[in-house]
């Protein structure tokens, strides 16, 4: 039934775009849905959903100074750890932390997250093994020489013990579209901005809850780990997250944080 829809979408959609060619001179547009079709025309969650009374707590100014320095000063002390305790992590930890991430916003409430969540020490190894290979064809001849230098002071290297060391590593897919339950492709605006904005969250959930993370983009991993974790081609890996308490001996670089002058104008 899903596929039948889906099916009927795609010919109607082709039909909208042959339409469309004849009009616009045979420029593809962007967006090729954009069509004045009234059945063609429905929003991906209901035109009549109600609009709710929204009334968080309100508190009083003094108290909304405090909170911004507390949070401030929680968010100051998060730092990037590379060397992780094997303790674990309890489930429901990292059910709320995905839970929070999960209440970002994003563009037209797409939503263009999954977090796969790996605790299986096979699972981490094979994970560990695909990135420390393309690791270090990455540090031998993608990566400028310049990026490689700048890397010096992080004492980074294609070597990731942490990839099996740490409880958790929770890896960050961004959907670059979906399908609806009509069988009409959602569109995912702003998906690259979105994930972004949920990562920040995501982090920020880690540190207020006491863990530490390990933000790492592994570059050129993607098709080997979306392949590995069977998550599906409009998906792609932005982050992978090693998550849990530092090791005992963890060291981290010593380094400075722009100042509020240099990062802020009031205009
Ligand atoms: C998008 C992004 C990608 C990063 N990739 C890596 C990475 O692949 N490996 C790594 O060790 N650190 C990585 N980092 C961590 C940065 O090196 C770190 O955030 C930066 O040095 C500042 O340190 P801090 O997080 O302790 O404040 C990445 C950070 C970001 C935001």
């Amino acid at each position: 039934m899903f596929h039948k829809n889906r099916l009927e979408a795609t010919q109607n959609r082709i039909g909208a775009k042959k339409k469309f060619a004849i009009h616009d001179g045979g420029r593809e547009k962007e967006h090729p849905d954009d069509e004045d079709d009234p059945d063609w025309l429905v929003p991906a969650i209901p035109e009549d959903t109600p609009h709710i009374p929204y009334k968080p707590i309100k508190r009083p100014m003094e108290e909304i100074l405090q909170r911004s320095i507390d949070y401030y000063e929680l968010m100051a002390k998060r730092r990037t750890v590379r060397s992780f305790s094997t303790e674990p992590i309890p489930q429901e930890v990292l059910d709320n932390i995905v839970k929070t991430a999960g209440t970002a916003p994003s563009g037209a409430h797409t939503e263009p997250w999954t977090y796969v969540v790996v605790q299986d020490a096979n699972m981490k190894e094979a994970i560990r093994n695909i990135v420390e290979e393309e690791e270090e064809l990455n540090y031998r001849r993608r990566m400028s020489r310049q990026w490689v230098t700048d890397l010096k002071p992080f004492a980074t290297s294609y070597k990731k013990p942490y990839l099996s060391d740490a409880p958790a590593l929770i890896l960050v897919f961004r959907q670059t579209y979906s399908w609806r339950e009509d069988g009409k492709k959602r569109m995912h605006y702003y998906n690259e901005i979105s994930i972004a904005i949920a990562a920040g969250f995501l982090l920020a959930a880690i540190q207020y809850c006491g863990l530490v993370a390990l933000t790492s983009t592994p570059l050129n991993c993607n098709a080997r780990l979306r392949d590995l974790l069977s998550r599906p081609s409009n998906e792609r890996l932005e982050l992978l997250l090693p998550v849990g308490r530092p090791h005992e001996e963890a060291t981290v670089p010593h380094i400075s944080r722009k100042t509020l002058e240099q990062i802020m104008i009031n205009a």
